[in-house]
């Protein structure tokens, strides 16, 4: 055995929480306050979440008996650095031990958490800013859209509206919130909603609601989040994102042995997106929370499989990954370079979309608030066919859809000379346009469908940009297209691909092209 020295840790780089709007926090357990770590921890969040130390099965393993050892240890250290602090979690169906449902009448089960509720909100009143009272109790596959937990089978709904009771009673400025998992998806988010809409026309004390977002690289899209935070922000209630991570899985099965560089650019560029909703959301959204420092400590490295993931914002060397400079710095971030199929075809370049393009599916670009792209390629001996279509309900006159190839550029309007048919001023018919280089030949066909003009994309800021801020531009965007095509181009009905392949490739995800020189580095 032979120690290894930790690196330490990037002091020249900014801090996390001073990079944001809203209170920047990371899940941490005892181990996580030593050393590097400990230093990680202080210099990037001001707000922490003890990630297992205050479940019930950590708090309070036999009946009455408590235990505050590691919890204490974690809140002081939270309060020696300034850092507000969330509690997870009173009441779930998970870690909590056997004997609190153990010959439980409703009355008994009641009894049981009055008392453990009281017990940890008091102990920390004052100290603990929120309280995640009852953690995972949507299940939207239920009629009444509520998880059958024993909670539930043995005390309905009313295991909920003690909790909350209790904990308001215990300390009446500590935030209450009701914190779940996939609430950016639509069945999800409607049932959370409805119990919250309904506990708090009873009068049920919940002052938030936390949404976890354990996310994977490709899924869901950021829209979808945003779409969430928007839903409850009709309810008046504060937000949270308590439990964030990105992993680079798709599935439950893949495993890489080593992760190709390109995946962690594209996890940067996922976190920006995330980011770009969070702060445009900030009135809505008091904190954002990571589940984990580092990567070194995810979850994710046991969970559903033991395998190498990196699903933070710090690598195992506490090293700012792409992923930390999708939130602080997007400049920063190699262009996200996708590799895609190129089948040998002979396309029309008539502005119109022809069936040949309904063979394969576009692959998608980063989404930008309501603003979304897709592509496709087809080769030919003719060169390279190109088709890209972009969702914008917000038509501009300043739009354009940019290709370099072999070094040279061609940006194509919605009033290109090559359009097809000239967008009208609502944009709601399609437009199309085709551009020629030497080599290749691009088609380009930018959609504008019927709907409300909404936000447009939003500049990269610290600051959370107002609305309207700036018309969409696709130049950025789009400019990986060209880099990728001259480096990573197949022979005619080829697939590009100098990527090592995960042992069980992750399915529905163009793999992209490794021909990206460096990572980042810090400024
Ligand atoms: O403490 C025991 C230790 O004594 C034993 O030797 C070891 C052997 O595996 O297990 C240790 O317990 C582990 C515990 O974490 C503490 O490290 C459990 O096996 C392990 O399952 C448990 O995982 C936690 C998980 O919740 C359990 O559901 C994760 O650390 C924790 O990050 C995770 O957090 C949850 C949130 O609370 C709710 N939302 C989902 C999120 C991720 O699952």
């Amino acid at each position: 055995m032979t120690y290894v020295e930790p690196k330490p840790i990037q002091t020249g780089i900014p801090s996390l929480k001073d990079e944001v709007p809203f209170t920047m926090g990371s899940a941490f357990t005892r181990p996580e306050t030593l050393g590097v770590h400990g230093e990680l921890l202080a210099k990037h969040f001001n707000g922490v979440t003890p990630g297992n130390e205050l479940k019930w099965d950590a708090t309070e393993p036999r009946e009455g008996e408590f235990t505050f050892t590691d919890g204490d240890h974690l809140v002081n250290f939270a309060t020696e650095h300034g850092m507000t602090v969330r509690g997870h979690t009173l009441a779930w169906h998970s870690q909590t031990p056997d004997w609190v449902f153990e010959n439980a009448t409703k009355e008994v089960l009641l009894q049981r958490l009055e008392r453990h509720v009281r017990t940890l909100v008091t102990r920390y009143k004052g100290r603990i800013a929120a309280w995640d009272v009852v953690n995972e109790v949507v299940d939207e596959n239920q009629p009444d859209g509520l998880r059958r937990s024993k909670w539930y089978e043995i005390a309905g709904l009313d295991f909920i509206r003690t909790a909350f009771r209790v904990a308001r009673e215990a300390d009446p400025d500590a935030k209450l919130f009701i914190n779940d998992y996939n609430t950016e998806f639509p069945r999800k988010r409607e049932a959370l909603y409805k119990l919250v809409e309904r506990l708090k026309a009873e009068g049920v004390p919940i002052d938030g609601v936390g949404h976890q977002l354990h996310l994977n690289i490709e899924q869901p899209p950021a829209s979808a989040v945003e779409a969430t935070i928007e839903r409850f922000a009709a309810l008046g209630l504060d937000q949270q994102v308590t439990e964030l991570d990105v992993s680079i899985y798709t599935d439950f099965v893949s495993s890489y042995d080593t992760i190709p560089p390109e995946l962690l650019v594209q996890q940067g560029h996922r976190y920006k997106e995330l980011f770009d909703v969070f702060r445009r959301q900030a009135g809505s959204l008091s904190s954002v929370t990571v589940w984990g420092e580092s990567d070194d400590v995810s979850w994710l490295r046991s969970w559903p499989i033991p395998r190498l993931n990196a699903p933070l914002l710090f690598d195992d060397d506490l090293q700012a990954k792409p992923a930390y400079w999708g939130v602080v710095d997007p400049s920063r971030l190699e262009p996200f370079v996708r590799e895609l199929e190129a089948p040998a075809a002979a396309v029309k370049v008539d502005g119109r979309r022809d069936l040949e393009w309904d063979l394969l599916p576009d692959a998608p670009l980063a989404r930008v608030g309501d603003v979304s792209a897709g592509f496709q390629a087809r080769s030919s001996a003719a060169g390279l066919y190109v088709l890209a279509e972009v969702t914008d309900p917000a038509v501009s006159a300043g739009d354009r859809v940019t290709f370099t190839v072999d070094g040279r550029t061609r940006a194509l309007g919605r009033n290109s000379p090559a359009c097809a048919a000239p967008p009208p001023a609502t944009g709601s018919r399609p437009c199309s346009a085709a551009a020629r280089t030497s080599r290749s030949r691009c088609t380009t066909a930018a959609r504008a469908p019927p709907g409300r003009a909404r936000s447009p994309p939003s500049p990269p800021s610290s600051a959370p940009p107002p609305r309207a801020a700036r018309p969409p531009s696709w130049t950025a965007p789009w400019t990986g297209c060209g880099r990728a095509f001259p480096s990573c181009a197949p022979a005619p009905g080829s697939r590009a691909s100098r990527a090592p392949p995960p042992r069980s490739a992750p399915s529905g995800r163009a793999r992209p092209c490794t021909s990206w020189p460096r990572s980042p580095t810090p400024r």
